[in-house]
Formats: structure tokens, sequence, C-alpha cells
């Protein structure tokens, strides 16, 4: 600090060579000074887009699990019933509410299942036929039986069977889509 004012005291010259260092030193500092708050503001920032960013970014195929109805009235019944459930979806920060037929049925062992009622082939709705106990698709014919099985037509598979479980004497199920033209049932979306 001395020698430098001493230099500074002496000669013009000396002065005028030392000011471009001090100078340069205070801009480097304040590069430096600015980077860091750029880094700060920048890790700052990432838990509070990940927060506004949630409703977007987050997967939004899951569907919630929809009532179906009284597990016991499907368990004593004689051939598939048709109910109609409510499924709620979350997109983003839009919540729909859709409704879907599903059928349920039940094999010989009185195992109760839930089937899609959407075509494996191009995606139409499928009634059951009473009088030739078997599902027929009305657009090109494919049949089912009363388990979803295939048993004729264009349909690479049977009818889906979607995940379903009891709780409080209540039968409820998981709705899914499945991709359409494949033989194996593979999720869609
Ligand atoms: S959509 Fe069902 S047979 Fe084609």
């Amino acid at each position: 600090m001395a020698d430098s004012r001493k230099h500074l005291d002496k000669t013009g010259e000396a002065s005028s060579a030392s000011e471009p260092v001090i100078e340069n030193r205070r801009s480097f500092l304040g590069i430096l000074l600015g980077l860091g708050s750029v880094c700060v503001g920048a890790l700052l920032s990432v838990p509070l887009l990940r927060f506004s960013l949630f409703p977007l970014i987050r997967r939004t195929t899951e569907l919630k699990p929809s009532t179906v109805g009284e597990f016991s009235e499907f368990s004593s019944a004689a051939e598939p019933i048709m109910r109609t459930i409510q499924i709620e979806q979350v997109d983003g920060w839009r919540k729909t509410v859709s409704e879907k037929a599903v059928y349920v049925t039940k094999n010989n062992q009185g195992k109760v299942s839930v089937l899609s009622s959407i075509c494996p082939h191009l995606g139409c709705t499928i009634p059951w036929n009473k009088d030739k106990r078997q599902f027929i698709c009305p657009c090109h014919g494919a049949t089912f039986n009363s388990e979803g099985a295939r048993l004729s037509g264009p349909s690479l598979r049977g009818m889906d069977l979607l995940e379903s479980q009891v709780q409080d004497g209540q039968l409820l199920v998981r709705f899914q889509y499945f991709r359409q033209l494949v033989a194996d049932r593979e999720m869609a979306g």
C-alpha cells in the first residue's frame, strides 16, 4: 500500500499504469459476484418451478378406481351385467369426469371379473347378446364368450380385463385404455 502510494507520488506515468489494474480487479470481482447471484437464483428457482409446473408434467394416464356397485349383486349373477362407471381424470389443472360401460362377469369357479366394453379391434362398444349368450360387436362382428374370451371375428384378442377389487362390500374397478389391433393387451397412453 505504502509502495503504491510512493509510485503515485513520484511520477504521473506510474500512477496512470496502476489504475487499469485496480479497474480490472473491480470488474473481475463484479463478474464473480454476478455469476454467484445467477447461480444462487437458479438454484432457488428450481423448487419453485417444479411446484408450479407439477400438474403439467406429472403422468395423467392413471385413473382413480371407480365404484361399480355392491359386490353381492354380481356374485349371484347368471350372465354378464353391464354397469356405467364414472371415471375421474386429472389433466394438468383440469379435472374431467367421464362415463364408461363395463361388464361384470363370473367364471365357472364363481370368480367375478370386470371387462372393458371397448372392442379390442377398433374400439366400438360391445353389447351382450342374451339370446346367443355371446358378446357380439356390431361394427365388424367379433364375438366373445361370457368371460370375454375371443371366439371369432377380426379382433386379435379377447375383451380387456380391468383391475378390480372389493372394498367394504363394494366392487371397485380401475378403468384403463388398451391398444387396439394388437394380439396382446398393452396399455395405451
Ligand atoms: S370394432 Fe369390434 S369387430 Fe371391429
